[in-house]
């Protein structure tokens, strides 16, 4: 496991995602009413940005054609994308987002 610091809880407000940056890696943090989760930001569709598009519950909807997975796990919730998007495990350590990359 190697925790890296990328972002503080209180840059993503619940019911929001933003993405962060962290060496090649493009993170969407996901708050679900105070759970973090985070996901690769690149859609396996088509490479849309995932935190571009809308939070709902523990779904996040790709903006570019629709997509929807779920945070917690990456699965694949609606079409047209068919393969999971990676996730990442995270901890929160007071108001510090770690990132296990
Ligand atoms: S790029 Fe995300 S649904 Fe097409």
């Amino acid at each position: 496991m190697a925790f890296q610091k990328i972002g503080k809880v209180g840059d993503v407000p619940p019911g929001t995602s933003k993405v962060f940056e962290v060496g090649d890696n493009s993170i969407a943090v996901c708050n679900v009413e105070g759970d973090i989760f985070a996901v690769d930001d690149v859609c396996t569709h088509d490479g849309g940005s995932l935190d571009q598009g809308e939070l709902e519950g523990f779904e996040i909807e790709c903006p570019r054609h629709g997509a929807r997975f779920d945070v917690r796990t990456g699965e694949v919730k609606a079409l047209p994308a068919v393969v999971s998007v990676d996730t990442f495990t995270v901890r929160v350590d007071g108001d510090d987002i770690e990132v296990d990359l």
